[in-house]
Parts: C-alpha cells; sequence; structure tokens
C-alpha cells in the first residue's frame, strides 16, 4: 500500500514539474545587432523592423550598434559584443571583404553569427550561421527582365539599334552593389544591343546619385537609361535630370530596386518607371530564426525574403498599403 501510494505522489510530481517546464519563459537572450548606418529610407525601415522585434519580445534583449558607414566601427561593436559574451550576434556587412579574423572570434567564443540583408564574401561565409534577406542577383535579373518588356511595348528596341544605359553602383565591395550589377550583367548577355556607356558608385544615397548623374549628363547627350542600384539613388537622379531640363520616366527611363514609398510616389507621378522590391522587414525573421536557435533547431544556411515587381501599371494600388 505504502510503495503504491509512493507511485502516485511519484507520478503528480513528474506531471507538475513537466507543466511547468511546457509553461516556463524562455531564457533571455542577449542579442548584439551591428548595423552598417542610416544611408537610406530602406535602411531606416529595416532598422526600426529589427528594433520593433525585438522590443515586442521580452525575452530577448537588444543591444543595437551603428557604424555609421564605416567596417572598422562594425569589427569594434563585434568585438564589443563577444567581450559581453551576447548569445548571438546579428550582423548586417557593410561590405564583403574584412571581416574575416572578428567572424572567427566570433565562432572561437561559440556565438553564433546571423546575417542579415548583407552578406559576407563567400570564403567566410563558413564562420557565420546563415543568412535571411533577399535574393540581390535576382533583383538585377528582374530590374533588366522588366527594362526589356518594357522597351520592346514601346517600340524602342528593335533588337539591333543601340540602347544607352547609365548605371548607379551601390556602395563600392558590398554584397547588393556586386549582385545587383551582376544580374543585370547576365540579362544584358540576351540584349547585345544595350550598353553601359557610363558606371558610377553613388553610394546608395541620394546626394551622391544627384551628383553622379548631374555629371553623366554633362558629359552625355544619349542617356535612355538609368539602371540605380536603389531608389534612393534614383531619387537623386530624378532631381539631377529635371534639374537639366528633362523628364524624368520619359526622356530617360529608370529602374531602380527598393521599392520604398518615395519611389511609389515618383512611379505615381510618372517619374520612375520601376522599382524592383527589396524588402527591408527583415525584424520579425530574424526574431523568429533566434528563437528557433534558442530552442535548440537547426537554422537552414539561407533564409529568402519573398519581393514582387513594381511599375506605373501597379504602383498607385499598391502605394496604400506600403509599410516602408
Ligand atoms: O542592402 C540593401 C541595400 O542597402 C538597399 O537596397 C539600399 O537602399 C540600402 O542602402
Amino acid at each position: 500500500m505504502r510503495n503504491w501510494k509512493k507511485v502516485v505522489g511519484l507520478f503528480v510530481a513528474v506531471v507538475a514539474l513537466g507543466s511547468v517546464a511546457a509553461f516556463a519563459a524562455p531564457k533571455t537572450w542577449v542579442v548584439g545587432f551591428s548595423q552598417i548606418g542610416s544611408e537610406s529610407e530602406w535602411r531606416t525601415a529595416d532598422t526600426i523592423s529589427v528594433q520593433n522585434a525585438f522590443n515586442d519580445d521580452p525575452s530577448f534583449i537588444l543591444i543595437y550598434s551603428d557604424a555609421q558607414q564605416k567596417q572598422e566601427n562594425q569589427i569594434k561593436a563585434i568585438r564589443s559584443f563577444i567581450a559581453r559574451r551576447v548569445n548571438a550576434i546579428l550582423f548586417t556587412a557593410l561590405v564583403e571583404t574584412g571581416y574575416g579574423p572578428v567572424l572567427q572570434e566570433a565562432k572561437n567564443a561559440g556565438i553564433p553569427v546571423v546575417m542579415i540583408d548583407r552578406d559576407v564574401q563567400a570564403s567566410d561565409r563558413g564562420l557565420r550561421l546563415t543568412i535571411m534577406g533577399s535574393d540581390f542577383i535576382k533583383e538585377g535579373e528582374k530590374a533588366g527582365t522588366w527594362l526589356a518588356t518594357y522597351l520592346q511595348k514601346q517600340g524602342i528596341d528593335d533588337g539591333t539599334k543601340p540602347i544607352d544605359i547609365v548605371e548607379l553602383q551601390g556602395t563600392t565591395g558590398s554584397a547588393p552593389a556586386i549582385d545587383r550589377k551582376t544580374g543585370f550583367a547576365n540579362i544584358m548577355k540576351q540584349h547585345p544591343n544595350w550598353q553601359i556607356t557610363r558606371s558610377q558608385t553613388g553610394n546608395f544615397t541620394s546626394a551622391e546619385g544627384k551628383a553622379v548623374m548631374e555629371a553623366f549628363l554633362k558629359a552625355d547627350q544619349h542617356i535612355q537609361v538609368l539602371y540605380a542600384h536603389n531608389d534612393q539613388m534614383a531619387l537623386g537622379a530624378i532631381q539631377a535630370i529635371k534639374e537639366a531640363g528633362l523628364r524624368p520616366g520619359k526622356d530617360i527611363i529608370i529602374v531602380s530596386v527598393d521599392g520604398v514609398k518615395g519611389a511609389f510616389d515618383a512611379m505615381v507621378a510618372g517619374e520612375l518607371n520601376a522599382s524592383i522590391e527589396c524588402s527591408p522587414l527583415l525584424g520579425p525573421q530574424a526574431v523568429q530564426a533566434l528563437r528557433d536557435l534558442r530552442d535548440g533547431q537547426k537554422l537552414p544556411g539561407r533564409i529568402w525574403t519573398i519581393e514582387g515587381i513594381f511599375d506605373q501599371t501597379n504602383a498607385a494600388a499598391a502605394l496604400p498599403s506600403r509599410q516602408y
């Protein structure tokens, strides 16, 4: 009888403990986030998305560090996260190269690094756990494919006469600048009459996009198309085109990347022809990945973001629901 009572008692205790464990709060994780800066509307939306998503989950404490477009600030920030023994590091790489040693230090300290948006060079990818964000090569290809269809529909491209394109590149050495160039070049191979007559970095900013476009316009009277690696530079270039007495979106066809609100306004005004979406709303995805990691799950090597294409045919309808 005594033994029977003991067994029941043990059973009750195990069930009680089990349910406490099932409802126990998850262990609090401290996460260091090294952001590159605030060069564009896109970047601001990205930072807010990450901060809000972590604020909404009290089981995380986010330490935010803004590198102000300086690689050395990012390296310092990551070293300070390692010294504080954070549970994980979220990291957007300003450029692809130069982070190998610091990533190795994080790995040696057993701190997982999750990339968000911009990746590091291929040879350093074994030092980080995963990357979440957009397929920048695909974005460049989508820009090229959109342009081909548009030029054909407008009767501008007969496949033989040269099509003169100028390119505003993003920050030199950054993943989106390298990949958006590659993606667009992939489509150019199918159009031997297309030529990039000028190509320069506008550093993903409106001010530099405008200045470089001014220089392009002074040197060249035959620009037919502008391909800008982001909307912010395209918006700066639109100003330059107007100041030169030309009509953006008509005299010069403009296709860019991001899909920020400013680009939607420009499309609705007929001044920008198309913007390939690159979503900055990565916060919820980042929190989910870190929850999974904390729960002991294996993260996939690549977490993609699903994105669309917008132009003057669908921009007005989409504008009210845009979140960034
Ligand atoms: O890395 C994403 C790119 O960086 C966005 O296209 C651009 O706007 C930002 O500066």
